[in-house]
């Protein structure tokens, strides 16, 4: 008998019948109660942006408590008569916003919005907990929440400031305490005034439902939820348990559902589960004075603060045991993980990375297994519980009921070490439990377990190391007979991700080492001459920031923000969930549905395709493939990369779609499509395609002054090589698009989440044979784009399209964040090869690069991009390279296409220069900063090919800025310093210097068309071609408008960027937005004003409504386009390389990085960065500082932490938030100091601003040369100097490898 479904919705009480037990929570929040504040992005529990907060009432204990959960994970039948608080619950710009809302949004700490939904409630729920956190406690209460553009330092800023503890982060150095003393200028670095924030007071806070605290059955009455695949039982006693068990015997169950959930939503054929979440007992927790007993179902959080307690209540031993198991538990996870997944399911579970299991196998822990079916309990070990193979050893009718963690006795203890690709939120790449009992006298080995996850299929124990060890002293010698045991004894057997089994065996001796160091430098007893382990990259301290922002002074009226902070203008419509995104449109009452099918052979003829049984599935309308395209589309991609024609060239190209009438239906049906393929050739890897010279015919080449004349004068002369890998966009919100077909006179409108509006229009006319003006296109915000919106996607809008045209009816299709990752284009792979000519005194007098990249299985993005890459190369990074010569290949693999991504192709030639400079250094034994002075371009210097980069002494000013303000060479001390006692971690610095130039290479880009109307209530309507995705485009043009039309930045509002207001707008990218659309719009309002002019001269006292209305009587438009384009001489060819400046002007910066390696596992900390950038005038400078953050956090993503990684046969391993890491909140610099400089550029388009969104991210290639710098220095301990190549990302398998540190002691 189904129950009916009764839950509290921010305070609403809901009852629902027929709750299906696959829904989720998330789709009932979005799609029936329209509460569309909380958002998909991963769907898997990876990323927070779904969080909500759940409240349950205990009747036992009569506490309320309230906690994170992921909306996505969490079945909705599981919420049962438990209290539900959204993003909308807390506040609204409507009524009121909580004060959490708005300190978020007025720290500058949302951009796109996508995240802050997740972001607040994860915050609330901490103060609904903790209404006067510490500020550790906000460091650490974002560890399951994860955002893409800001940066995360803002975030912090804005909610610290709830903090009792919290003040000015600087102190004494406080940024507003410092003088320029170099500019005249005014220092401020305000981004926010915390005295202007609401006071938080918790007593407004919504009140928990009375009924749900009245009524005890909500809790203690058993229920169950059916549907024709899945039955969904909660039970409240173990007999009811043994019943259902009795009749189902098939029957799994469940807690969390963080590891089930899966096969509960997609379940395709009869499965039933049973909830042991109410079962009573099984949440017990206990303490013996041998043991802490813990019931199945116990959440890893309670368990959590259950051994927190125990431990302040402990001593010794003890303490320092439970101690480990903390510190074990803080890394699994995120809350919202934490607060559901119990501690049962976790070791029931097991798996190749489980932390619990590997601790609780180190420490002995034991379970109880229950049999249900006889109702005997046995008590057995938790490695009993896994076979080898790494699958269950549990029969259907185990039941595991409690779980006992052992004390550690006296004289035994307990180390516990994760290393993971990222702090938090994080599978282990390797983790290891070391539990030692030790004879207090003698120091010899009782007892030695080590355990290790990540190894092989399960978590596994070192036997022949516990054997052998035992009777043997803990002294140094230990290291070398462990370790030489543990290469014998451990294989390993896992797919690369992660990191290679030599580097994950490596780790484990590493790792031993770090544990036994530990251990070492706590026994007074011993003789010891290791070196003990210093690295404090683990540690996580505090971060703290500055930012700086110079304002020049200028004539501003009142009503002029523009050169002002001014908070994004939807950021508080963003933060209380009001914003709206692609597909938090509710669905239209016929809409249909749709779910791809994608090709999984990396390059393979298509032999068939039978659709027929999906076909047949219920609620689907039809199956779209290449030939339901009614004419062929050519753009930046053709027809058949819609859906495959008769071949699939990359792992993950579209082949067709199932069109249905709801989601659920469309995904079950698509797995019954079935494709036949023959397999062809493929090459996944780029070096496949080089050695192979599979590259596009007449590679290109550009080069300035005279090689042979520049080698001959050289003194030195040497060759290298680099290789980058790829990078994902990782926008938060998914790609997404709606069309409606309006039935009349082939009209259609779009709404879809691109940067490229106009491509859309184009291909939808030609697929649809319709003109482009009935093809609308929309979209109001992205969730992020980064490029990864712009080009290339456009098939998703087109198959959308496709679908409604075909069955007349509305069609919505949102990828899920695999089909994302695996069919959209990525960062291009590049790798390069140079020979280098310089001096002694490292000025480089020639060298000739063949730079190679890589394209994917579609070249038609890279290639006309590649010029531009030559250009950067040769002439534009500030170098005054005379005699350079760059042949640049676009090569072809079956692979993701090649697309741009923040920053473009222009990263791949920085980085192969910064490869080129760090080798001189490194062969002449240079200071790195002397090199980079000698090879700058000096004031009236020309670059390469005789081009001028106007403004270049800003490019200096940056740079002293940069040495000074990072206090460079007295750091430069301390590094080596720290490297003389460091054995095992090192420290490395680095600066850089960066140029930018300011346009999209490709003309056609450089235009920008606005339309402004004024309505006869004196409000502004502003429409222009730009796309606003985080980046402040629509605050910075109504900034501008407002100056303009002197009238106040709330009398203006920008809807949408819309095709049929500003037609044939190029895609917003390549930093040029603002430029372009902000003169557009500028243009637009000078119109109207000179219109306006005669009235306000008519009636001088009057006021702005006053001269509208007096405009509109007298029958004066109201309404004005806009345009800007930047000149055509300007426009740069490779034909004639010499001709055309292609920027107009210049953006400089420069940035010192300093990091920490710990040589024994690569892993890495970033200790500093001080970022210096020249954004002319900034329009914004608040914002701008937002774009550096973000910018900086996505390069070092690039250029050191993030990995596309393909198996051998193309597939993409890294295909969702679990496998790919963006960074997290607790991987940013532990000192994160921003500087916008603000500089006068006659060159400069817009009030003198420059543009922002891309450059900054080259600051962040010093993160990935200080990490080589601390490498040399520690190959120069292992006795290696010289140079060696370091590739990108700079991962920990690299750094590891390279440090090159021998174990020997
Ligand atoms: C984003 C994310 C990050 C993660 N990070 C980490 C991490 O860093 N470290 C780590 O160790 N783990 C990590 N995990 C795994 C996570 O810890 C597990 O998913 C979780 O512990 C499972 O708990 P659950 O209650 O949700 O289990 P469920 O999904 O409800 O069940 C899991 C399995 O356990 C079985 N089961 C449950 N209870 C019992 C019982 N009493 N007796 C017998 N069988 C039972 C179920 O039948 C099922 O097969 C992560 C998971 C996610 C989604
Ligand atoms: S955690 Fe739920 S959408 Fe990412
Ligand atoms: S603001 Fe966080 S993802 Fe965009």
């Amino acid at each position: 008998m189904n129950t009916n479904l009764v839950i509290f919705v921010n305070g609403q009480k809901i009852v629902k019948k027929n709750v299906r037990p696959e829904t989720t929570l998330l789709q009932f929040l979005r799609k029936d109660l329209f509460l569309s504040g909380t958002k998909l992005s991963c769907g898997e529990g990876a990323c927070g942006s779904c969080t909500v907060m759940v409240s349950s009432y205990n009747s036992s204990s009569k506490q309320i408590r309230h906690y994170s959960v992921n909306a996505c994970l969490m079945p909705l039948v599981a919420v049962h008569g438990l209290a539900v608080t959204t993003v909308e619950g807390i506040g609204s710009t409507k009524t009121k916003l909580h004060p959490v809302q708005e300190r978020l949004a007025k720290a500058y700490g949302s951009q796109c919005g996508f995240c802050s939904p997740g972001f607040v409630m994860s915050m609330y729920t901490l103060l609904r907990n903790y209404p006067e956190p510490s500020m550790a406690q906000i460091e650490t209460a974002f560890q399951g929440n994860l955002c893409r553009c800001t940066g995360y330092r803002a975030i912090l800023a804005g909610f610290r400031t709830f903090s009792k503890e919290w003040t000015c982060e600087e102190g004494e150095n406080c940024c507003q305490n410092q003088t320029l003393s170099d500019t005249g200028y005014n220092a401020c670095s305000k981004t926010f005034d915390a005295s202007e924030f609401a006071v938080y007071d918790p007593t407004q806070d919504p009140i928990f439902p009375s009924e749900l605290q009245l009524d005890a059955t909500y809790q203690t009455k058993s229920i169950c939820f059916k549907s024709s695949n899945v039955e969904w039982y909660r039970p409240n006693s173990l007999d009811e348990v043994c019943q259902l068990k009795q009749q189902y015997p098939n029957a799994i169950f469940t807690v969390g559902a963080t590891s089930v959930g899966k096969s509960i939503r997609n379940s395709q054929s009869k499965k039933v589960f049973i909830c042991l979440t109410n079962v009573q007992g099984l949440d017990n927790m206990t303490i013996t004075d041998a043991c802490i007993e813990i019931g199945a179902t116990v959440t890893l959080a309670f368990l959590l603060e259950y051994i927190e307690h125990q431990a302040t209540e402990s001593k010794g031993f003890k303490k320092a045991g439970l101690e480990s198991i903390l510190d074990m538990l803080h890394q699994v996870g995120g809350h919202q993980l934490r607060n559901v997944a119990s501690v049962g399911s976790n070791i029931a579970s097991g798996g190749s990375t489980s932390d619990i299991c590997t601790m609780m196998i180190a420490i002995g822990a034991r379970v109880d297994l229950y049999n249900v079916s006889n109702k005997s309990t046995e008590r057995r070990t938790v490695s009993d519980l896994h076979k080898d193979d790494g699958t269950s050893a549990l029969q259907p009718s185990d039941l595991i009921t409690f779980v006992y963690i052992p004390f550690m006795e006296n004289d035994e203890y307990l180390y516990w070490h994760k290393h993971a690709e990222r702090t938090d939120l994080n599978y282990a790449t390797v983790n290891s439990a070391m539990r030692v009992k030790l004879d207090p006298d003698s120091n010899t080995i009782k007892d030695l377990v080590l355990c290790y996850g990540g190894v092989g299929h399960g978590s596994i124990v070192a036997t022949q190391v516990r054997e052998k060890t035992v009777g043997r002293e803990w002294a140094d010698d230990l290291v070398a007979f462990v370790s030489g045991l543990l290469g014998e004894e451990l294989n390993v057997t896992l797919p690369p991700v992660g990191g290679s089994t030599n580097y994950k065996r490596s780790l484990t001796v590493g790792i031993f080492f770090k544990l036994f160091s530990r251990l070492q430098s706590t026994l007074h007893n011993i003789q010891s001459k290791i070196v003990h382990d210093m690295s404090s990259v683990r540690q996580k301290t505090l971060s703290s920031a500055s930012q700086i922002f110079e304002t020049l002074p200028i004539d501003q009226d009142g009503i002029d923000h523009v050169g002002q902070p001014v908070v994004h203008k939807s950021a508080l419509q963003q933060a209380s969930g009001e914003a709206v995104y692609c597909d938090d449109i509710p669905t239209y009452n016929n809409e249909l549905h749709i779910a791809l099918v994608i090709g999984n052979r990396a390059h393979a003829k298509i032999l068939s395709i039978d659709a027929s049984k999906a076909e047949r599935m219920p609620g689907v309308k039809g199956f779209l493939s290449y030939k339901d395209i009614p004419n062929q589309v050519h753009g930046n991609i053709t027809t058949e990369f819609i859906f495959a024609k008769d071949k699939v060239l990359y792992h993950g190209h579209t082949i067709g779609a199932i069109v249905a009438d709801t989601l659920e239906q469309a995904m079950a049906a698509r797995q019954y499509v079935h494709v036949d393929y023959e397999d062809l050739p493929a090459v996944i890897e780029l070096e496949t395609a080089i050695s192979e010279k599979l590259y596009l015919p007449n590679p290109k080449v550009l080069q300035a002054g005279d090689m042979e004349l520049g080698f001959k004068e050289s003194d030195l002369i040497f060759e290298g090589e680099i290789s980058m890998g790829s990078q994902e966009h990782f926008y938060m919100e998914p790609l997404s698009s709606i069309a409606l077909p309006i039935g009349e006179a082939g009209e259609i409108d779009i709404t879809v989440t691109s940067q490229s509006l106009i491509d859309i229009q184009a291909m939808v006319s030609q697929m649809l044979d319709v003109p482009k003006n009935r093809v609308k296109c929309h979209v109001k915000r992205l969730g992020g784009g980064f490029g990864g919106k712009a080009q290339c996607t456009e098939q998703f809008p087109l198959i959308s399209a496709l679908a409604a045209t075909r069955f007349n009816r509305p069609a919505r299709l949102t990828l899920d964040r695999e089909t994302d990752m695996r069919t959209t284009g990525k960062r291009n792979r590049a790798h390069a090869k140079y020979t280098v000519g310089c001096t002694k005194r490292g000025k480089i007098l020639a060298h000739e690069v063949e730079l190679y990249i890589d394209g994917g299985f579609l070249d038609t993005l890279t290639a006309p991009f590649m010029p531009f890459s030559l250009l950067i190369a040769v002439c534009d990074q500030g170098y005054a390279f005379n005699n350079v010569k760059v042949t640049g290949y676009t090569c072809e693999t079956n692979t993701n296409p090649g697309v741009p991504m923040r920053g473009s192709i222009y990263i791949q030639p920085l980085i192969l220069t910064q490869a080129l400079i760090n080798d001189v250094a490194s062969r002449l034994g240079l200071p790195i900063e002397q090199v980079h002075k000698v090879n700058m371009l000096q004031i009236g210097d020309l670059a390469p090919l005789g081009r001028e980069l106007p403004d270049v002494h800003t490019m200096h000013k940056c740079w002293q800025r940069c040495l000074e303000s990072s206090r460079y060479m007295e750091k430069r001390k301390m590094v080596e310093e720290y490297n003389r006692k460091s054995k095992w971690s090192k420290r490395g610095l680095y600066i850089i210097p960066t140029t930018r130039d300011s346009l999209p290479p490709l003309y056609g880009l450089c235009q920008g068309g606005a339309l402004v109307n004024i309505y006869t209530d004196g409000s502004v309507w502003v429409n222009h071609g730009g796309v606003e995705m985080g980046q402040g485009l629509h605050t910075k043009l109504i900034q501008i408008a407002s100056k303009v039309l002197k009238v106040p930045q709330d009398v203006i509002h920008i809807t949408e960027t819309t095709t049929n207001c500003v037609p044939n707008a190029p895609m917003t990218a390549g930093s040029m937005g603002s430029d372009v659309f902000g003169m557009a719009v500028k243009n637009a309002c000078e119109k109207l004003m000179k219109r306006l002019g005669p009235y306000k001269a008519e009636n001088q006292n009057g006021q702005w409504k006053d001269w509208v209305l007096a405009a509109y009587n007298d029958c004066t438009s109201l309404s004005a386009t806009g345009f800007y384009f930047h000149p055509k001489e300007n426009h740069w060819d490779l034909e004639k390389p010499r001709e055309g400046n292609f920027s107009k002007y210049y953006l400089y910066g420069a940035a010192a990085v300093e990091v920490e390696v710990d040589c024994l596992t690569g892993a890495h900390r970033v200790i500093q960065v001080d970022g210096v950038m020249d954004f002319g005038r900034s329009l914004n400078p608040t914002i701008d500082i937002g774009q550096m953050e973000g910018a900086f956090i996505m390069g070092y993503g690039c250029f050191v932490s993030e990995q596309v990684v393909y198996d051998n046969k193309g597939k993409l391993l890294t295909k969702d938030a679990t496998t790919y890491k963006i960074p997290g909140v607790r991987d940013i610099p532990t000192k994160f100091n921003m500087q916008i400089l603000a500089s006068h550029s006659d060159e400069a388009v817009l009030y003198g601003s420059k543009a922002v969104g891309e450059p900054p991210l080259h600051m962040s290639i010093a993160a990935m040369f200080a990490i080589k710098d601390a490498i040399a220095a520690a190959r120069k301990d292992a006795g290696i100097e010289g140079p060696f190549q370091l590739n990108c990302p700079a991962n920990a398998e690299q750094i590891h490898t390279l440090c090159s540190t021998k174990i020997n002691i």
